[in-house]
């Protein structure tokens, strides 16, 4: 039996790092909960049917949220004057709804094939061999600084012609936008964050105008070229915007994957086994990683026409918050939802990278380097477990974006 929901605070930061019972208890007692004192009112959807239902609506339950995510930049004219010394912000991709939104979406869509994604299958198993040949010999390593951040960042800012002596700044501009979207910076960090914003945008408009000149075989080339139909090609602030989202959906998210999946590996020392003797099981392990790890915990939509959902009347002007990690240990439809099963036949169907209109683009490329990761971990390194007296394994405070903030473990390398 769960507490009942009024004794949880979905904004406590220990209903943060720990969610699960309070999950489970939304969806028995109410899967469309509207979050005491939220103004606007918010309904929380913690079952896997009633946000699949929101997900087919993007007239009703829009991606229009971007007022939300500004923070002080709506309305504090320190910040509203260093974010003025760069382009401004268009709702392209996340924040943008059809018809609008389908137009970017096509041009992008021409930079993630899964034919392109699948040329990049040898680079990145180089590069993954590169990050395990730095930790091999050491026989232990802080696995997020050393590995799970490198790896999204190298092949983001690679396809996005930023040189590697360039990617410190890369990931400090990637944490700048996560910190905005995190909403909890104060304003210090809010106009830090803004004049990184800023930086970004000056340097990639540089990077954009070399690709155009001299186009390369990667993504910035083909987005700086990108036409479909008789659709006009990007303009510059258009382009900011989507890069500026390639940068931060692609690192944090499969960074955080990387890391809660190995954790889950340790965690299950017979799944680990299992997986070691079987490693075409590896795929489909990403799957279910990507199910109990959801690292976009959730996601906001803006109720555009008074509407429904699971019974319950949802006004105009109130916001959803479509929780795709609750969703995902969803009994109804993941049968011992909690536990974490490589062989699980529907992992597949979870809501880790949404679904629908704005399902995630970058999700093949994602499932690339994390099958490609865990791959060569797992062939190279043995005996994987916690560094002992080293780890508290909790996560950053943030409402949207689940991770680790640490993972210290020691191996052995591999016969
Ligand atoms: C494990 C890794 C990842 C996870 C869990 C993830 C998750 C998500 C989710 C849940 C959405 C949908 C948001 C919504 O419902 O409104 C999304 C959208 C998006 N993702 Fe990812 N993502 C990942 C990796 C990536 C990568 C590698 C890229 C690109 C390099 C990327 C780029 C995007 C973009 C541009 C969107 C917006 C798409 C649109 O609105 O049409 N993501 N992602």
């Amino acid at each position: 039996m769960t507490k009942p929901l009024a004794e949880y605070n979905f904004f406590d930061p220990a209903v943060i790092e720990n969610p699960f019972e309070f999950y489970q208890a939304a969806r028995e007692q109410a899967p469309v909960y509207l979050l005491p004192g939220t103004k606007p009112p918010i309904y929380l959807v913690t079952s896997f049917d009633l946000i699949s239902e929101a997900l087919k609506d993007p007239y009703t339950f829009s991606n229009n949220f971007s007022a939300a995510l500004q923070g002080r930049a709506a309305y504090d004219d320190d910040v509203k004057k260093v974010i003025s010394r760069g382009w401004p912000q268009v709702d392209t991709l996340l924040t943008n709804d059809p018809p609008s939104h389908t137009r970017f979406r096509k041009l992008v869509n021409t930079a993630f094939t899964p034919g392109k994604v699948n040329r990049l299958e040898d680079y990145v198993a180089d590069f993954v061999n590169e990050l395990i040949d730095g930790i091999i010999d050491r026989g232990e390593c802080e696995f997020i600084t050393d590995f799970a951040v490198k790896l999204p960042v190298t092949v983001i800012a690679d396809q996005l012609g930023v040189p590697r002596s360039d990617q410190a700044l890369f990931k400090t501009w990637s944490d700048a936008f996560v910190a905005r979207l995190g909403g909890m910076a104060s304003k210090e960090e809010e106009l830090e964050a803004a004049q990184h914003i800023v930086d970004f945008q000056h340097y990639m408009i540089e990077k954009a105008n070399e690709r155009r000149k001299d186009p390369k075989q990667d993504i910035l080339s083909d987005l700086v070229h990108a036409q479909v139909d008789d659709e006009r090609p990007l303009d510059e602030a258009e382009l900011l915007s989507i890069l500026q989202q390639l940068l931060v959906a692609g690192n944090e998210t499969t960074t955080n994957t990387l890391a809660g999946g190995l954790l889950l590996l340790i965690q299950n020392p017979d799944q680990m086994t299992r997986v070691r003797q079987d490693p075409t099981l590896i795929k489909n392990m990403v799957e279910e990683i990507l199910r109990l790890e959801s690292p976009t915990s959730g996601m906001w939509r803006v109720v555009k026409k008074a509407g429904e959902l699971g019974g319950v009347p949802i006004p105009a002007g109130s916001m959803l918050h479509l929780r795709y990690a609750a969703a995902n240990r969803d009994e109804t439809k993941f049968a011992d939802a909690e536990a974490f099963d490589p062989g699980r036949k529907n992992a597949g169907i979870h809501l880790a990278f949404g679904r629908g209109t704005h399902m995630c683009v970058g999700a093949v490329l994602a499932k690339k380097e994390m099958t490609v990761a865990f791959t060569h971990l797992l062939r190279r390194l043995d005996n994987i477990r916690l560094a002992e007296g080293r780890n508290d394994l909790t996560h950053f405070p943030n409402v949207l974006l689940r991770g680790l903030k640490a993972l210290h473990i020691e191996f052995d390398r591999a016969a």
